[in-house]
């Protein structure tokens, strides 16, 4: 058995078309949605994903305000950015790339953010909401999970839901959207991480397999269950002389071997991927429509 592809391409194709008609409401009410991004420093891979975000905004028609600032800004001077961003009823989302640089204290800035605005939905006033199930905004990666189990009609209610990775930005929010009563989700969930005891065994269990680990073609195939459904979060870099940049892109699957036991499985890239960026731009209509309803 080959797996289908689970493709993050067709899910975000559908979102945007549904995102383009909420833009044209918006725009005919006189508002131009608005997403600020502050990026601090120069880091090469956080360069890549702040314009891909800018790019987005202009094929939608988003206003993108780009603030790059040196890597010496201190934290006041960048909690002042945000502040003025929070107060100006143009910006609908506000948006501060990770990582910062180590001098400035991520919480403190993630706090200082507008929760009305956090379309990254890293604030905790946002996690708690998400946590009741009462959430204005879901974090992108795991909202795009969702949205993609949601489009091919995967069965989750009353299944077993694994996620390897406990991180802030995917495995710990994931864990409680899935476990969560309603539509693609009501599953059963277990967090592992690199140190679990029986990691292997557990692994085996699930009937839906979640990876956010970052270590490169880690999940084997002896580890999945025939059958399961496979979700790859990684994005890893590896060398690759015969590639254009020496290197190319693999997930914490190994795809080649699993593909052959899962029912369902996401490429990288193509999988997971392009629904980030979605589910930010779909946190920022919402984050406008928001605005006009107060
Ligand atoms: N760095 C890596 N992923 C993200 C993300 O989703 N949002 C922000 N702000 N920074 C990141």
């Amino acid at each position: 058995m080959t797996a289908d592809l689970i493709l993050g391409k067709e899910v975000s194709e559908a979102i945007y078309s549904n995102l383009r008609e909420r833009i044209d409401v918006l725009k005919a009410k006189g508002i131009e949605p608005c997403l600020a991004v502050i990026m601090v420093g120069d880091d090469p891979a956080s360069l890549v994903y702040v314009n891909m975000k800018d790019k987005k905004c202009r094929e939608l028609g988003v206003k993108s305000l780009q603030q790059h600032v040196p890597a010496d800004t201190s934290q006041e001077e960048l909690i002042s950015m945000i502040r003025k961003l929070n107060d100006d009823d143009s910006v609908h989302g506000i948006l501060v790339q990770l990582p910062l640089p180590a001098h400035i204290d991520q919480s403190e800035v993630i706090k200082a953010i507008n929760p009305a605005k956090d379309v990254d939905c890293f604030h905790p006033f946002n996690l708690g909401n998400m946590v009741i199930g009462e959430a204005d905004f879901l974090p992108a990666t795991p909202a795009g999970i969702h949205q993609m189990i949601l489009h091919y009609g995967i069965a989750t209610k009353g299944k077993h839901v694994v996620i390897v990775g406990r991180s802030n930005i995917v495995g710990k929010p994931l864990a409680n959207i899935m476990m969560q009563k309603g539509e693609g989700v009501d599953a059963t969930v277990t967090v592992v991480n690199s140190r679990t005891e029986r990691f292997e065994d557990i692994i085996r269990m699930a009937d839906i397999l979640i990876v956010a680990m970052g270590r490169p073609r880690f999940i084997t195939a002896d580890m999945v269950k025939e059958g399961a459904v496979v979700i790859d979060v990684g994005t890893n870099r590896i060398e690759d002389p015969a590639a254009k940049n020496g290197y190319r892109v693999v997930g914490d699957v190994d795809f080649e071997h699993v593909k052959e036991k899962a029912s369902a499985i996401t490429p990288v890239p193509g999988g997971v991927g392009p629904m980030t960026i979605c589910m930010l731009m779909m946190n920022t209509i919402k984050a406008a429509e928001m605005g006009v309803r107060q």
